[in-house]
């Protein structure tokens, strides 16, 4: 079985890079092994879940400590077994099945690095383990792992050393996560044009599927594929047949997955036929584009991102300034709250295996908590940034009608330009959200690189 990624043209060196990222990978973890009190580890990837009362299972993806060993993101009921000093031994399903496909003769970068054992069904991984007491297990299937005999299953200490170390990416999974952002890009095309063009929102998805080559069961995330007022809601989850009769913006959020890696990409598009709002929302999204890229631009290793993501808001208050949408000083909307109203969700968000990936909320291998100020609750990462962080930086500015109503409620109702606020509300709101590579001086875009490349094609 091999990755689609390893099968296409141009690739990046994979098996060089591969062999580098599993060497520290397995570095760190016979590190902390001892940390668990136990002398190896098994990695289970996870078992398909059945339906309640039903006999298909729902889309499976591996837990994100499986896919950080293997570009294996698919495959259920196989386990890696690390013992410091031995090859790793990967514990292969290639079961002989006439109602499924099995996964066939291994082969892909990967291979050379591992001592397969090919199995059956995950039954026999229990039957192998020599030792189990003395085996730590890093899993969901908790349950099944304590029948063959584990008893330490999860340990947080493992675990928390384990996720801080996996925030500085290797080359390989830069390189995998700089291919997820092309391929999500590509997508990206695809649908502005289909939105032009008039497509639904059940459209335009099927034009990013067709064009991304990813089934969506395969995405690292349900894409959030909003004309209109739908932008308002911030993980918008349906797709509407029909396309509305007056369009008006459209905002897509959808990334795609490579090895196992993911992007998280969002862009907003204004309908050219000019509606009544239209100028109105050009200049916002012209300014929310500014204010994006200057975020962008401090995002450099030292910064602290709730530092970044009080700027952010410093910012918008600005943009709400300047779009006459408050009629106050931007001192007085940030004092008041406002900006929150408009803009509910964090800066951004570490990336990985995981689309908000591990450790973005400790300040150390321990796991010490790092929680945000309490005015921002969801932020996702309260870190301060070093060089090889992959991260998102996505502001956002959006007519949110629950957060509306609640500020329509509060004294500080008389410092908004309602009008404008009604205006604008048809088009739901805009966020740009960009992935990151964290360097000393000016991080790596790998989205704006992707769209330059393919815009340039
Ligand atoms: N797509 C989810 C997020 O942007 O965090
Ligand atoms: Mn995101
Ligand atoms: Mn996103």
């Amino acid at each position: 079985m091999h990755s689609d990624a390893a099968a296409s043209p141009n690739q990046p060196a994979w098996s060089e890079l591969y062999a580098d990222h599993l060497a520290r990978q397995l570095a760190q973890i016979e590190a902390a092994l001892p940390l668990s009190g136990c002398e190896r580890l098994l990695i289970f990837s996870g078992t398909d879940k059945v339906l309640f009362k039903d006999d298909h299972v729902y889309p499976f993806h591996a837990n994100p400590y499986f896919r950080r060993l293997l570009p294996l993101p698919f495959l259920a009921d196989s386990a890696v077994l690390i013992e410091p000093g031995s090859k790793p031994k990967l514990f292969y399903p290639n079961p002989s099945d006439f109602w499924h496909q099995s996964a066939g003769e291994p082969e892909g970068f990967w291979v050379d690095s591992f001592e397969i054992v090919e199995i059956e069904r995950a039954g026999q991984i229990g039957q192998a383990l020599t030792d189990p007491a003395s085996s730590a297990f890093i899993g969901e299937e908790t349950a099944m792992a304590a029948g063959w005999g584990l008893q330490h299953c999860n340990p947080e200490t493992l675990l928390h050393v384990l996720d801080w170390a996996s925030s500085i990416k290797t080359d390989y999974e830069l390189a995998s996560l700089r291919q997820a952002s092309q391929i999500a890009v590509s997508g990206h095309l695809a649908a502005r044009e289909a939105f032009l063009e008039g497509y639904s929102e059940f459209g335009i998805n099927l034009a990013y599927l067709a064009v991304t080559g990813q089934r969506e069961c395969e995405l690292p995330y349900g894409n959030i594929v909003a004309l209109n007022e739908n932008a308002a809601v911030l993980h918008y989850q349906h797709q509407q047949r029909m396309a509305p009769e007056k369009i008006h913006s459209f905002l897509l959020d959808a990334g795609a997955q490579v090895n196992g890696y993911a992007s998280d990409i969002t862009r907003t598009w204004a309908y050219p036929a000019g509606s009544a709002g239209s100028v109105a929302f050009n200049a916002l999204l012209k300014q929310m584009e500014q204010l994006q890229l200057k975020l962008c631009e401090q995002s450099v290793a030292g910064a602290s991102f709730v530092e970044l993501n009080r700027r952010c808001h410093e910012m918008l208050a600005q943009v709400l300034v300047e779009s006459k949408l408050v009629r106050c000083s931007a001192e007085a909307a940030l004092e008041k709250g406002i900006t929150r109203t408009f803009m509910p969700h964090g800066l951004g968000h570490l990336l990985g295996t995981l689309v908000h990936d591990s450790a973005g909320r400790v300040s150390d291998a321990k796991g010490t908590e790092l929680a945000p100020p309490p005015e921002h609750p969801f932020l996702r990462l309260t870190r301060e940034l070093q060089p090889g962080m992959v991260l998102t930086i996505e502001p956002g500015l959006y007519f949110i009608e629950p957060l509306l109503v609640e500020l329509a409620n509060r004294a500080e109702s008389k410092l908004v330009d309602w009008a404008v606020v009604e205006k604008l509300r048809p088009f739901g709101g805009i966020r740009i959200e960009d992935n990151l590579r964290i360097t000393e001086q000016a991080p790596e875009n790998l989205t704006r690189d992707a769209f330059a490349g393919l815009e340039s094609a």
